[in-house]
């Protein structure tokens, strides 16, 4: 066991090996050790770094410029020149999609992602207002997911329906009319009444006991099978809207169809001519037709 004063002097002597500044407080020295080497060249390596760096990239800020570098380097010219190439092969693909057949397009998955992606924005930005999220339509929009089609759902239909819309300002759109049976007096009121609770109960599915439908189904004969089809199947020629079904395009009241045998809505659809590009226009009949009730 060494003593107090072996240890004093053994600690005294490792004290002198070290190098010391020749600072001392209270006995306290203040050692000289130097700097690791490596830590040392890892240090200059970083300065030397930071200084090519400085002088190849734009670095240094100064007044309202910055130094910008020998390789003339811009982050924003890439992601522009990025953008801009995909723009173009957009374009290019959008140019293929406006000339070739619906065939062709959903045959090309590059062409068939662009139209997807085409599509499917102009849908949110001008049609979903009007027939609703996912075309899911609403009273005097027509649900177009639903496979209940006024005009024909097979891709070249939708291409003609969007391009000229209906009722619109196009001289090609689809035209349809329903006579106004109320308000032109061509049926009475109690006619009206009897004819509507034949559409209401016979297509449109409800029940309602002690309802005598035998003058109604005359008078649907008569007046409204020329359109509507015997069996209320509709007619895509004219424009008539299958009745025999549970899509209805104003609803399943009773008061729906009364309100339409007096006056019919006849509402309008825009033709997108105007304001798309055929590219566009055959993404978004691509578009409606996957959403659920293309033929
Ligand atoms: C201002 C409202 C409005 C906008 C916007 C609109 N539509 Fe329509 N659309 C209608 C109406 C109303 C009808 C039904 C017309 C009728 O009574 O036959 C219709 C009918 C249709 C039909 C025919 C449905 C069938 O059963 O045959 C298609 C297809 C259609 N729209 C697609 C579109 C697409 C695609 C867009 C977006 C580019 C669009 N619509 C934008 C109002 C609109
Ligand atoms: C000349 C053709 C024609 C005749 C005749 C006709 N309709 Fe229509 N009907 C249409 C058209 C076109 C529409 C769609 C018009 C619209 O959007 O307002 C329609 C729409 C309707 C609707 C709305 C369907 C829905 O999905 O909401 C009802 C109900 C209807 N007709 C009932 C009748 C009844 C009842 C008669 C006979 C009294 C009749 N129609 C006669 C052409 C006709």
């Amino acid at each position: 066991m060494p003593t107090k004063i072996e240890k004093d002097a053994a600690r005294q002597a490792e004290a002198e090996a070290v190098r010391t500044t020749g600072h001392e407080w209270d006995g306290i020295y203040e050692l000289d050790t130097p700097l690791p080497k490596w830590w040392v060249y890892l240090f200059i390596a970083c300065v030397v770094f930071a200084g090519v760096y400085a002088l190849l990239y734009p670095s240094i800020p100064y007044g309202r410029g910055y130094m910008h570098g020998i390789l003339g380097y811009s982050s924003r010219d890439s992601v522009n020149a990025e953008v801009a190439a995909v723009d173009k092969q957009r374009a290019v693909a959008m140019g293929r999609i406006a000339v070739l057949p619906f065939e062709k397009i959903e045959a090309d998955p590059e062409l068939r992602e662009v139209a997807e992606i085409a599509g499917r924005t102009a849908f949110a930005n001008d049609c979903q207002p009007c027939h609703g999220a996912g075309g899911a339509g609403r009273p005097g929009y027509p649900a177009l997911a639903a496979g209940a089609w006024i005009w024909g759902g097979h891709l070249e239909d939708l291409q003609a329906t969007i391009t000229h819309g209906i009722r619109s300002s196009d001289p090609e759109a689809r035209e349809s009319d329903m006579p106004r049976f109320g308000a032109d007096r061509m049926l009475t009121k109690a006619q009206i009444q009897q004819v509507a609770d034949y559409v209401w109960t016979h297509f449109y599915g409800h029940s309602e006991s002690g309802v005598d439908t035998a003058p109604g189904e005359k008078l649907f004969a008569d007046n409204c099978a020329p359109c509507h089809g015997d069996h209320g199947q509709g007619e895509r020629e004219v424009g008539a809207p299958r009745l025999a079904s549970h899509v209805h395009l104003y609803g399943d009241a009773r008061e729906t169809i009364v309100a339409q045998i007096v006056a019919p809505h006849e509402g309008i659809m825009p033709n997108w001519n105007k304001r798309l590009d055929p590219g566009t226009i055959k993404s978004l009949a691509l578009y409606v037709h996957g959403l659920g009730g293309g033929e």
